[in-house]
Protein backbone atom coordinates (compact mmCIF):
# COMPACT_ATOMS: atom_id res chain seq x y z
CA UNK A 1 0.00 0.00 0.00
CA UNK A 2 1.41 3.76 -0.39
CA UNK A 3 1.10 6.38 1.14
CA UNK A 4 -1.50 8.22 -0.35
CA UNK A 5 -3.87 5.41 0.23
CA UNK A 6 -6.32 5.11 2.69
CA UNK A 7 -5.14 3.68 5.85
CA UNK A 8 -8.53 2.18 7.27
CA UNK A 9 -12.36 1.92 5.38
CA UNK A 10 -15.03 1.85 8.23
CA UNK A 11 -18.83 0.39 7.16
CA UNK A 12 -21.84 1.95 8.91
CA UNK A 13 -25.20 0.48 9.57
CA UNK A 14 -26.91 1.02 6.72
CA UNK A 15 -30.80 1.10 5.54
CA UNK A 16 -31.71 -1.29 3.14
CA UNK A 17 -30.04 -2.19 -0.47
CA UNK A 18 -31.32 -1.68 -3.08
CA UNK A 19 -30.29 -1.87 -6.69
CA UNK A 20 -29.14 -3.81 -9.86
CA UNK A 21 -24.81 -4.05 -10.30
CA UNK A 22 -22.95 -5.82 -12.64
CA UNK A 23 -20.15 -8.26 -10.92
CA UNK A 24 -16.82 -7.78 -11.91
CA UNK A 25 -15.10 -10.19 -14.60
CA UNK A 26 -13.75 -13.12 -12.78
CA UNK A 27 -10.59 -13.36 -11.79
CA UNK A 28 -10.00 -17.37 -12.49
CA UNK A 29 -10.78 -16.58 -16.13
CA UNK A 30 -8.94 -13.16 -16.37
CA UNK A 31 -5.81 -14.90 -14.95
CA UNK A 32 -6.44 -17.36 -17.74
CA UNK A 33 -6.93 -15.81 -20.42
CA UNK A 34 -4.07 -13.60 -20.42
CA UNK A 35 -1.60 -16.39 -19.53
CA UNK A 36 -3.23 -18.77 -22.51
CA UNK A 37 -3.05 -15.74 -24.99
CA UNK A 38 0.53 -15.49 -24.11
CA UNK A 39 1.15 -19.16 -24.85
CA UNK A 40 -0.69 -19.24 -28.04
CA UNK A 41 -0.24 -18.48 -31.95
CA UNK A 42 -2.10 -15.45 -32.84
CA UNK A 43 -4.05 -13.18 -31.43
CA UNK A 44 -6.75 -13.14 -28.42
CA UNK A 45 -9.14 -10.52 -27.40
CA UNK A 46 -10.44 -10.44 -24.22
CA UNK A 47 -13.93 -8.96 -23.27
CA UNK A 48 -14.86 -8.16 -19.29
CA UNK A 49 -11.02 -9.00 -17.95
CA UNK A 50 -10.95 -8.17 -14.63
CA UNK A 51 -8.69 -5.05 -13.63
CA UNK A 52 -7.68 -5.94 -10.66
CA UNK A 53 -4.01 -5.85 -9.01
CA UNK A 54 -3.63 -9.48 -9.21
CA UNK A 55 -4.65 -9.58 -12.70
CA UNK A 56 -2.59 -6.61 -13.97
CA UNK A 57 0.71 -8.76 -12.94
CA UNK A 58 -0.15 -11.54 -14.31
CA UNK A 59 -0.90 -9.39 -17.96
CA UNK A 60 3.00 -7.36 -17.04
CA UNK A 61 4.34 -11.07 -16.26
CA UNK A 62 2.86 -11.91 -19.93
CA UNK A 63 4.68 -9.07 -21.18
CA UNK A 64 8.08 -9.58 -20.15
CA UNK A 65 7.61 -13.36 -21.19
CA UNK A 66 7.34 -11.71 -24.46
CA UNK A 67 3.83 -11.18 -25.18
CA UNK A 68 2.31 -8.16 -26.72
CA UNK A 69 -0.40 -7.33 -24.35
CA UNK A 70 -3.17 -4.02 -24.60
CA UNK A 71 -6.12 -2.73 -23.08
CA UNK A 72 -7.98 -1.51 -25.98
CA UNK A 73 -10.80 -0.15 -23.86
CA UNK A 74 -12.60 -0.53 -20.09
CA UNK A 75 -11.73 -4.52 -19.46
CA UNK A 76 -11.11 -5.18 -23.43
CA UNK A 77 -7.77 -6.56 -23.98
CA UNK A 78 -5.45 -7.70 -26.86
CA UNK A 79 -2.58 -10.18 -26.09
CA UNK A 80 -0.23 -11.33 -29.46
CA UNK A 81 1.07 -14.48 -28.28
CA UNK A 82 4.65 -15.84 -29.92
CA UNK A 83 3.29 -19.57 -29.46
CA UNK A 84 5.25 -19.87 -26.25
CA UNK A 85 7.13 -18.07 -23.61
CA UNK A 86 10.44 -17.01 -24.36
CA UNK A 87 12.97 -16.30 -21.30
CA UNK A 88 11.87 -12.81 -19.38
CA UNK A 89 14.89 -9.85 -18.75
CA UNK A 90 13.97 -9.46 -15.57
CA UNK A 91 12.57 -10.85 -12.35
CA UNK A 92 8.62 -11.64 -12.54
CA UNK A 93 6.66 -10.24 -9.74
CA UNK A 94 3.22 -11.30 -9.43
CA UNK A 95 2.36 -9.28 -6.82
CA UNK A 96 -0.27 -11.22 -3.88
CA UNK A 97 -1.60 -13.36 -6.45
CA UNK A 98 -0.96 -17.10 -5.85
CA UNK A 99 -2.95 -17.74 -9.09
CA UNK A 100 -0.99 -15.55 -10.96
CA UNK A 101 2.61 -17.41 -10.06
CA UNK A 102 1.17 -20.92 -9.65
CA UNK A 103 -0.21 -20.97 -12.97
CA UNK A 104 2.70 -19.19 -14.96
CA UNK A 105 5.44 -21.36 -13.00
CA UNK A 106 3.19 -24.68 -14.62
CA UNK A 107 3.43 -22.58 -17.95
CA UNK A 108 7.03 -21.29 -17.52
CA UNK A 109 7.90 -25.29 -17.16
CA UNK A 110 7.09 -26.35 -20.54
CA UNK A 111 9.65 -23.69 -22.39
CA UNK A 112 13.51 -23.60 -22.15
CA UNK A 113 14.30 -20.41 -19.86
CA UNK A 114 14.87 -19.85 -16.60
CA UNK A 115 12.90 -17.14 -14.65
CA UNK A 116 12.36 -15.72 -11.19
CA UNK A 117 9.48 -15.23 -9.50
CA UNK A 118 8.90 -13.50 -6.24
CA UNK A 119 5.76 -11.75 -4.73
CA UNK A 120 4.65 -9.70 -1.88
CA UNK A 121 5.41 -10.45 1.51
CA UNK A 122 2.16 -12.39 1.30
CA UNK A 123 2.99 -14.52 -1.58
CA UNK A 124 6.45 -14.76 -0.58
CA UNK A 125 5.30 -16.97 2.44
CA UNK A 126 2.66 -18.99 1.01
CA UNK A 127 3.92 -22.83 -0.25
CA UNK A 128 4.87 -23.39 -3.55
CA UNK A 129 5.74 -27.27 -2.89
CA UNK A 130 2.53 -28.06 -4.26
CA UNK A 131 3.21 -27.15 -7.53
CA UNK A 132 7.28 -27.61 -7.50
CA UNK A 133 6.69 -31.31 -6.71
CA UNK A 134 5.36 -32.59 -9.94
CA UNK A 135 6.84 -29.57 -11.99
CA UNK A 136 10.38 -31.02 -10.57
CA UNK A 137 9.00 -34.65 -10.92
CA UNK A 138 8.55 -33.61 -14.73
CA UNK A 139 11.96 -32.67 -15.28
CA UNK A 140 11.86 -28.73 -14.08
CA UNK A 141 14.11 -27.50 -11.56
CA UNK A 142 14.23 -24.63 -9.26
CA UNK A 143 16.05 -22.93 -7.00
CA UNK A 144 14.34 -20.85 -3.60
CA UNK A 145 14.05 -20.33 -0.33
CA UNK A 146 13.38 -22.61 1.82
CA UNK A 147 9.93 -24.86 2.12
CA UNK A 148 9.85 -23.56 -1.55
CA UNK A 149 9.05 -20.21 -0.91
CA UNK A 150 9.65 -17.26 -3.19
CA UNK A 151 11.68 -15.85 -4.96
CA UNK A 152 12.88 -19.03 -6.44
CA UNK A 153 14.30 -19.53 -10.06
CA UNK A 154 12.77 -21.94 -12.23
CA UNK A 155 14.43 -23.68 -14.89
CA UNK A 156 12.01 -24.86 -17.17
CA UNK A 157 12.34 -27.50 -20.77
CA UNK A 158 12.73 -30.73 -22.03
CA UNK A 159 9.68 -32.65 -19.68
CA UNK A 160 8.97 -35.78 -19.62
CA UNK A 161 5.05 -37.14 -18.74
CA UNK A 162 3.81 -37.59 -15.32
CA UNK A 163 0.16 -39.24 -13.88
CA UNK A 164 -0.22 -37.04 -10.86
CA UNK A 165 -2.58 -37.38 -8.18
CA UNK A 166 -3.20 -34.29 -6.22
CA UNK A 167 -2.55 -34.18 -2.59
CA UNK A 168 -4.16 -31.37 -1.96
CA UNK A 169 -8.04 -30.28 -3.79
CA UNK A 170 -6.29 -27.52 -5.75
CA UNK A 171 -7.29 -26.05 -9.22
CA UNK A 172 -3.71 -24.25 -8.91
CA UNK A 173 -1.56 -27.16 -8.48
CA UNK A 174 -4.14 -29.04 -11.56
CA UNK A 175 -3.55 -26.23 -13.81
CA UNK A 176 0.02 -26.06 -13.63
CA UNK A 177 0.67 -29.63 -14.49
CA UNK A 178 -1.52 -29.47 -17.05
CA UNK A 179 0.10 -26.01 -18.02
CA UNK A 180 3.28 -27.59 -18.15
CA UNK A 181 1.80 -31.16 -20.17
CA UNK A 182 1.43 -28.80 -22.93
CA UNK A 183 4.90 -29.18 -23.35
CA UNK A 184 5.80 -32.14 -22.17
CA UNK A 185 7.02 -35.36 -23.98
CA UNK A 186 3.64 -37.91 -23.37
CA UNK A 187 1.01 -35.58 -22.20
CA UNK A 188 -0.15 -35.60 -18.58
CA UNK A 189 -2.94 -37.00 -16.20
CA UNK A 190 -4.06 -34.87 -13.66
CA UNK A 191 -6.04 -37.75 -11.09
CA UNK A 192 -8.36 -35.50 -8.80
CA UNK A 193 -10.13 -36.79 -5.70
CA UNK A 194 -12.47 -34.04 -4.97
CA UNK A 195 -12.81 -31.79 -8.39
CA UNK A 196 -12.07 -28.40 -8.48
CA UNK A 197 -12.58 -25.45 -10.43
CA UNK A 198 -12.28 -26.67 -14.37
CA UNK A 199 -11.06 -23.65 -15.96
CA UNK A 200 -8.37 -24.56 -17.41
CA UNK A 201 -9.84 -27.73 -18.68
CA UNK A 202 -12.71 -25.66 -20.36
CA UNK A 203 -10.49 -22.52 -21.95
CA UNK A 204 -7.69 -25.05 -23.05
CA UNK A 205 -10.55 -26.49 -25.41
CA UNK A 206 -11.49 -23.13 -26.37
CA UNK A 207 -7.92 -22.31 -27.50
CA UNK A 208 -7.87 -25.14 -29.74
CA UNK A 209 -6.34 -27.76 -27.24
CA UNK A 210 -7.78 -31.59 -26.95
CA UNK A 211 -8.20 -31.89 -23.29
CA UNK A 212 -10.11 -35.57 -21.95
CA UNK A 213 -11.55 -35.47 -19.13
CA UNK A 214 -13.51 -38.72 -17.03
CA UNK A 215 -14.90 -39.71 -13.60
CA UNK A 216 -13.23 -43.52 -13.19
CA UNK A 217 -12.89 -44.89 -9.42
CA UNK A 218 -14.15 -42.01 -7.27
CA UNK A 219 -11.27 -40.33 -9.20
CA UNK A 220 -11.84 -37.21 -12.10
CA UNK A 221 -9.11 -38.47 -14.53
CA UNK A 222 -7.86 -35.30 -16.68
CA UNK A 223 -6.03 -36.41 -19.76
CA UNK A 224 -3.38 -33.76 -21.99
CA UNK A 225 -1.68 -35.02 -25.12
CA UNK A 226 1.85 -33.16 -25.29
CA UNK A 227 2.96 -30.95 -27.96
CA UNK A 228 -0.62 -29.14 -28.70
CA UNK A 229 -0.13 -26.06 -30.02
CA UNK A 230 -2.79 -22.77 -28.79
CA UNK A 231 -4.51 -20.51 -31.14
CA UNK A 232 -6.09 -17.16 -30.23
CA UNK A 233 -9.26 -17.32 -29.21
CA UNK A 234 -12.29 -14.32 -27.86
CA UNK A 235 -12.82 -14.93 -24.20
CA UNK A 236 -15.91 -12.98 -22.53
CA UNK A 237 -14.69 -13.00 -18.71
CA UNK A 238 -18.49 -13.46 -16.81
CA UNK A 239 -19.21 -12.13 -13.65
CA UNK A 240 -16.99 -13.26 -10.41
CA UNK A 241 -19.05 -15.62 -8.36
CA UNK A 242 -16.18 -14.80 -5.33
CA UNK A 243 -16.95 -11.10 -5.20
CA UNK A 244 -20.70 -10.88 -6.14
CA UNK A 245 -21.03 -12.84 -2.67
CA UNK A 246 -20.09 -9.42 -1.10
CA UNK A 247 -23.09 -7.95 -2.41
CA UNK A 248 -25.17 -10.60 -2.05
CA UNK A 249 -24.81 -11.63 1.68
CA UNK A 250 -24.83 -7.72 2.64
CA UNK A 251 -28.71 -7.99 0.60
CA UNK A 252 -29.33 -11.33 2.77
CA UNK A 253 -27.99 -9.47 6.30
CA UNK A 254 -29.36 -5.85 5.96
CA UNK A 255 -33.51 -5.55 6.59
CA UNK A 256 -35.49 -4.62 3.43
CA UNK A 257 -32.89 -4.95 1.06
CA UNK A 258 -32.98 -6.23 -2.64
CA UNK A 259 -30.29 -6.35 -4.80
CA UNK A 260 -29.81 -7.87 -8.27
CA UNK A 261 -25.81 -8.80 -9.15
CA UNK A 262 -26.21 -9.43 -13.05
CA UNK A 263 -24.11 -11.76 -15.29
CA UNK A 264 -22.26 -14.00 -12.42
CA UNK A 265 -20.57 -17.03 -13.65
CA UNK A 266 -22.73 -19.75 -11.90
CA UNK A 267 -20.21 -23.03 -12.98
CA UNK A 268 -21.05 -26.07 -10.44
CA UNK A 269 -17.72 -26.07 -9.23
CA UNK A 270 -17.49 -22.67 -8.38
CA UNK A 271 -20.87 -21.83 -7.16
CA UNK A 272 -21.01 -23.61 -3.40
CA UNK A 273 -21.27 -20.38 -1.53
CA UNK A 274 -24.92 -19.58 -3.04
CA UNK A 275 -26.40 -23.29 -2.60
CA UNK A 276 -25.52 -22.88 1.04
CA UNK A 277 -27.06 -19.93 1.15
CA UNK A 278 -30.29 -21.40 -0.17
CA UNK A 279 -29.81 -24.06 2.11
CA UNK A 280 -29.72 -21.35 4.64
CA UNK A 281 -33.10 -20.12 3.94
CA UNK A 282 -31.74 -17.09 2.27
CA UNK A 283 -33.78 -15.65 -0.41
CA UNK A 284 -31.86 -16.11 -3.48
CA UNK A 285 -32.84 -16.72 -6.65
CA UNK A 286 -31.03 -17.01 -10.29
CA UNK A 287 -33.08 -15.80 -14.01
CA UNK A 288 -31.54 -14.89 -17.09
CA UNK A 289 -29.26 -18.37 -16.89
CA UNK A 290 -27.53 -18.60 -20.25
CA UNK A 291 -23.90 -19.31 -21.60
CA UNK A 292 -20.87 -17.04 -22.30
CA UNK A 293 -17.59 -18.40 -23.04
CA UNK A 294 -18.20 -21.88 -22.35
CA UNK A 295 -19.52 -21.01 -18.58
CA UNK A 296 -22.82 -20.80 -17.23
CA UNK A 297 -23.80 -17.00 -16.05
CA UNK A 298 -26.92 -16.12 -14.41
CA UNK A 299 -28.38 -12.87 -12.75
CA UNK A 300 -28.91 -13.44 -8.49
CA UNK A 301 -31.33 -11.32 -6.95
CA UNK A 302 -31.01 -11.54 -3.29
CA UNK A 303 -34.02 -10.10 -0.40
CA UNK A 304 -32.91 -9.55 3.49
CA UNK A 305 -33.78 -12.87 4.87
CA UNK A 306 -33.79 -14.86 8.37
CA UNK A 307 -31.02 -17.14 8.02
CA UNK A 308 -30.68 -20.24 9.65
CA UNK A 309 -27.45 -22.30 10.82
CA UNK A 310 -26.25 -24.93 8.38
CA UNK A 311 -23.61 -27.63 8.39
CA UNK A 312 -21.69 -27.37 5.11
CA UNK A 313 -21.01 -30.44 3.33
CA UNK A 314 -17.41 -30.59 3.51
CA UNK A 315 -17.13 -32.31 0.32
CA UNK A 316 -18.32 -28.32 -1.11
CA UNK A 317 -15.11 -26.95 -0.15
CA UNK A 318 -13.48 -26.65 -3.17
CA UNK A 319 -16.50 -25.21 -5.09
CA UNK A 320 -16.39 -22.45 -2.32
CA UNK A 321 -13.33 -22.00 -0.51
CA UNK A 322 -12.83 -18.69 -1.31
CA UNK A 323 -16.05 -17.59 -0.08
CA UNK A 324 -15.92 -18.89 3.77
CA UNK A 325 -14.98 -16.15 4.43
CA UNK A 326 -18.26 -14.19 3.94
CA UNK A 327 -20.28 -17.20 4.62
CA UNK A 328 -18.86 -17.05 8.24
CA UNK A 329 -20.34 -13.17 7.97
CA UNK A 330 -24.08 -14.67 7.05
CA UNK A 331 -23.67 -17.41 9.89
CA UNK A 332 -23.30 -14.79 12.35
CA UNK A 333 -26.81 -13.08 11.64
CA UNK A 334 -28.67 -16.50 11.19
CA UNK A 335 -29.89 -18.28 14.36
CA UNK A 336 -28.16 -21.28 15.16
CA UNK A 337 -24.73 -22.92 14.22
CA UNK A 338 -23.39 -23.20 11.24
CA UNK A 339 -20.75 -25.81 11.12
CA UNK A 340 -17.89 -25.32 8.62
CA UNK A 341 -14.85 -28.42 8.25
CA UNK A 342 -12.61 -29.89 5.84
CA UNK A 343 -11.56 -26.25 5.25
CA UNK A 344 -7.89 -26.43 6.13
CA UNK A 345 -6.94 -24.97 2.82
CA UNK A 346 -8.23 -21.75 4.18
CA UNK A 347 -4.96 -21.41 6.28
CA UNK A 348 -2.63 -20.80 3.59
CA UNK A 349 -4.64 -18.76 1.76
CA UNK A 350 -3.81 -14.91 1.18
CA UNK A 351 -3.77 -15.03 4.59
CA UNK A 352 -4.80 -17.27 7.53
CA UNK A 353 -8.23 -16.89 7.08
CA UNK A 354 -9.69 -19.29 9.92
CA UNK A 355 -7.97 -17.78 12.10
CA UNK A 356 -7.98 -13.95 10.92
CA UNK A 357 -12.10 -14.73 10.66
CA UNK A 358 -12.24 -16.27 13.85
CA UNK A 359 -10.13 -13.01 14.92
CA UNK A 360 -12.28 -10.34 13.96
CA UNK A 361 -15.84 -11.67 14.47
CA UNK A 362 -15.33 -12.08 18.22
CA UNK A 363 -14.11 -8.79 18.42
CA UNK A 364 -17.52 -7.94 16.76
CA UNK A 365 -19.13 -9.70 19.67
CA UNK A 366 -19.59 -13.18 17.72
CA UNK A 367 -19.23 -16.29 19.40
CA UNK A 368 -17.09 -18.82 17.86
CA UNK A 369 -15.07 -22.00 17.91
CA UNK A 370 -12.06 -22.23 15.74
CA UNK A 371 -11.00 -25.94 15.13
CA UNK A 372 -7.55 -26.91 13.04
CA UNK A 373 -9.58 -27.24 9.99
CA UNK A 374 -12.79 -25.72 11.31
CA UNK A 375 -14.97 -22.84 11.99
CA UNK A 376 -18.23 -23.17 13.99
CA UNK A 377 -20.28 -19.94 14.15
CA UNK A 378 -23.26 -19.91 16.93
CA UNK A 379 -25.95 -17.17 15.33
CA UNK A 380 -28.63 -15.83 17.94
CA UNK A 381 -30.69 -14.73 15.16
CA UNK A 382 -29.56 -10.87 16.61
CA UNK A 383 -27.65 -8.59 14.34
CA UNK A 384 -23.59 -8.89 16.07
CA UNK A 385 -22.41 -6.04 18.01
CA UNK A 386 -19.75 -4.86 15.63
CA UNK A 387 -18.03 -1.67 16.66
CA UNK A 388 -14.14 -3.09 15.94
CA UNK A 389 -11.19 -2.51 14.10
CA UNK A 390 -10.14 -5.52 12.33
CA UNK A 391 -7.31 -6.39 11.72
CA UNK A 392 -7.00 -7.81 8.19
CA UNK A 393 -2.90 -9.00 7.10
CA UNK A 394 -3.69 -7.21 3.52
CA UNK A 395 -5.89 -10.03 2.79
CA UNK A 396 -8.83 -8.38 0.17
CA UNK A 397 -11.43 -10.99 1.43
CA UNK A 398 -11.12 -10.88 4.94
CA UNK A 399 -11.31 -6.68 4.68
CA UNK A 400 -14.43 -7.36 2.51
CA UNK A 401 -16.25 -9.55 4.72
CA UNK A 402 -16.05 -7.64 8.28
CA UNK A 403 -16.98 -4.47 6.14
CA UNK A 404 -20.27 -6.50 5.20
CA UNK A 405 -20.90 -7.43 8.46
CA UNK A 406 -20.33 -3.43 9.48
CA UNK A 407 -23.41 -2.57 7.17
CA UNK A 408 -25.73 -4.64 9.65
CA UNK A 409 -24.33 -4.84 13.06
CA UNK A 410 -25.17 -2.56 15.66
CA UNK A 411 -22.17 -0.37 15.13
CA UNK A 412 -19.93 0.33 12.31
CA UNK A 413 -16.53 -2.10 11.70
CA UNK A 414 -13.16 0.08 10.40
CA UNK A 415 -10.69 -2.62 8.98
CA UNK A 416 -6.99 -1.68 7.96
CA UNK A 417 -5.00 -1.88 4.76
CA UNK A 418 -8.25 -1.61 2.68
CA UNK A 419 -6.05 -0.73 -0.43
CA UNK A 420 -5.22 -4.47 -0.97
CA UNK A 421 -9.24 -4.92 -1.74
CA UNK A 422 -8.00 -3.71 -5.57
CA UNK A 423 -6.13 -7.31 -5.81
CA UNK A 424 -9.48 -8.68 -6.43
CA UNK A 425 -12.60 -6.48 -6.49
CA UNK A 426 -11.34 -2.88 -7.46
CA UNK A 427 -14.82 -1.43 -7.74
CA UNK A 428 -15.88 -3.07 -4.51
CA UNK A 429 -16.23 0.86 -2.69
CA UNK A 430 -18.14 2.46 -5.44
CA UNK A 431 -20.90 -0.90 -5.70
CA UNK A 432 -21.79 -1.03 -2.53
CA UNK A 433 -22.24 2.68 -1.92
CA UNK A 434 -24.13 2.82 -4.63
CA UNK A 435 -26.39 0.30 -3.68
CA UNK A 436 -26.82 2.77 -0.65
CA UNK A 437 -24.20 0.87 1.75
CA UNK A 438 -22.26 2.97 4.30
CA UNK A 439 -18.90 2.54 3.51
CA UNK A 440 -16.01 5.52 4.12
CA UNK A 441 -12.21 5.69 3.88
C1 LIG B 1 -7.98 -20.54 -7.96
C2 LIG B 1 -8.00 -21.66 -7.19
C3 LIG B 1 -8.19 -21.64 -5.72
C4 LIG B 1 -8.71 -20.30 -5.23
C5 LIG B 1 -7.99 -19.16 -5.89
C6 LIG B 1 -8.19 -19.21 -7.39
C7 LIG B 1 -7.78 -20.69 -9.42
O1 LIG B 1 -6.96 -21.93 -5.10
O2 LIG B 1 -8.57 -20.21 -3.82
O3 LIG B 1 -8.48 -17.92 -5.39
O4 LIG B 1 -8.05 -19.73 -10.17
O5 LIG B 1 -7.36 -21.77 -9.86
P1 LIG B 1 -6.45 -23.45 -4.89
O6 LIG B 1 -6.43 -24.04 -6.23
O7 LIG B 1 -5.10 -23.35 -4.30
O8 LIG B 1 -7.46 -24.05 -3.97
Amino acid sequence: MTADLPKTMTAKPSNALIGRVTAPGDKSISHRALLLGAMAYGTTTIEGLLEGQDVLHTAGAMRRFGASVTQTGPGSWTVEGQGGLSEPFDIIDCGNAGTGVRLIMGAAAGYDLAATFTGDASLRGRPMGRVLTPLGQMGASWTGRSGGRLPLTLKGGGLSAISYCLPVASAQVKSAVLLAGLNAKGGVEVQEPEATRDHTERMLRAFGATVHVEDKAGLRLIRLAGGQALSGTHVRAPGDPSSAAFPIVAALITPGSEVTVMGVMLNPLRAGVFTTLQDMGADLSISNLREESGEPVGDLTARYSALKGVTVPPERAPAMIDEYPILAVAAAFATGTTIMRGIGEMRVKESDRIALMAAGLTACGVELEEEPEGLIIHGNGKPPRGGATVTTKGDHRIAMAHLVLGLAAQSGVTVDEPGMIATSFPTFHSLMTGLGGLISA
